[in-house]
């Protein structure tokens, strides 16, 4: 066992062009690792905080110095000489050294930096690598990945007000072929657009971002893309949506401004959707309303649940807190997992082991924005859940995390398994 010799940090950029965390950990082997920090746009009001600096003189106050100052600073001195194993305990020390229940001190910024760093140099000095470390020999599980191959809401300007239109190609035999059949679809979207007159520019995701007539036309275009590929909709490649409704709810209404299709209620967003089951082979629906209309999204459970998977972003935030309350409610059926949003690893692997027994899904996720670091790919594959949500199939920050799944696949060889996680 090899100790944490040293802990430092800087200021990069993301994917967005906006500051963020990198740490850097040094092992008394010489061992050295690092990790990069997502940073969301649609957030949801109740995540961990991201401490940014405010001075506008600077990225226009998106400046990261005090969350790098307070790891170099503040955490670093407390972590020397630990044993990078004890991943829980040394998430318990900056838990309480941040002392606040949303880590607006030090910033999850600086936390979540500092504890992915530290799973990477025990995996290091294990000899592992992360997916094994963090999932053990069982980690054989290549997650479906939901491709986001249609940006709208906050993540593109355009007239399309849900956020997030995504592939799943849940009848691949394997990761890479999985690959395959969303690649192909993409490019076949891309000449649907073009011949339509439609611009094939992207957004945040590296989806298609092209003003078009409704919401509903994107998934139109999407089973078009399908099959203009050769795949079958819904069996071969089905869709899967996060409208990332709070982003578009405003005193108790649903406004569909961007793309003029007018106001509604939760329960006529709940009919909507109804009606985009039967005429789209949709699996999956992410964020169909407010975060915090709990009711309403009981409510869309209870009467759609049984027939897709209703994931919860904004309303959980990873946090074991709320997910508890949601499956005591019944509120969803599914998590969607991001590690920023709760700021620790060891708390985000405490929401997944809730899921886990209540028989919920799960998906690990990226952010909008994003680095080359692929810590969430090895995470997928650690935590065994079967999906993972991490773009289009463009834009490198994306694709870093499909080609580490590459990696991981072949190294897993013949144990490597891909299934459906919709029975
Ligand atoms: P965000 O979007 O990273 O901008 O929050 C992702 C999502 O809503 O799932
Ligand atoms: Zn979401």
């Amino acid at each position: 066992m090899s100790r944490i010799a040293r802990i430092a940090a800087q200021e990069i950029l993301d994917s967005r062009g906006n500051p963020t965390v990198r740490v850097h950990l040094e092992l008394e082997s010489g061992a050295r690792v690092s990790a990069s920090v997502p940073s969301g746009a649609s957030t949801g009001e109740n995540e961990a905080v991201e401490l940014r600096d405010g001075d506008a003189s600077r990225y226009g106050g998106k400046g990261v110095r005090k969350a790098v100052a307070n790891v170099t600073e503040v955490i670093a001195p407390e972590l020397v000489g630990l044993d990078p194993a004890r991943q829980a305990e040394i998430d318990q020390i900056m838990i309480d050294l941040d002392g606040t229940p949303d880590k607006a001190r030090l910033g999850a910024n600086a936390i979540l930096g500092v504890s992915m760093a530290v799973a990477r140099a025990a995996a290091a000095d294990a000899g592992l690598p992360l997916y094994a470390y963090l999932g053990g020999p069982g980690a054989t599980r290549l997650p479906v990945p939901m491709m986001n191959v249609m940006n709208g809401g906050k993540h593109a300007d355009n007239s399309v007000d849900f956020q997030e239109f995504m592939i799943m190609p849940l009848g691949a035999p394997s990761f890479a072929e999985a690959l395959r059949y969303g690649a192909e679809t993409f490019h076949a979207l891309a000449g649907i657009l073009k011949k339509k007159g439609y611009a094939t520019a992207v957004g945040d995701e590296g989806g298609f971002a092209p003003s078009l007539k409704s919401n509903e036309e994107a998934c139109d275009l999407i089973v078009a893309a399908i099959q203009a590929a050769g795949y079958a909709p819904g069996k071969d490649v089905a869709l899967a949506l996060d409208p990332a409704a709070s982003s578009f709810f405003a005193g108790g209404r649903y406004r569909l401004t961007k793309s003029g299709q007018g106001e509604k209620s939760a329960d006529e967003m709940i009919a909507l959707y109804a009606k985009w089951l039967d005429a789209f082979p949709i699996v999956s629906l992410e964020d169909g309303l407010d975060e915090n209309d709990w009711a309403g999204f009981a409510r869309q459970t209870a009467t759609q649940g049984r027939r897709i998977q209703i994931v919860g972003d904004d309303i959980f935030v990873t946090n074991p807190a709320f997910v508890r309350r949601g499956i005591a409610e019944s509120t969803a059926n599914a998590v969607l997992i991001k590690l920023n949003q709760i700021g620790t690893v060891t708390e985000t692997i405490r929401t997944i082991d809730l899921c886990r027994a209540a028989g919920w899904g799960f998906v690990i996720s990226h952010r909008s924005g994003e680095t080359e670091d692929a810590f969430m790919a090895d995470f997928a594959v650690a935590m065994g859940g079967g999906q993972i949500k991490t773009g289009s199939l463009c834009r490198s920050e994306r694709i870093a995390k499909y080609n580490r799944l590459l990696e991981i696949e072949a190294a897993l060889g013949r144990s490597a398994r891909f299934e459906t996680p919709f029975s």
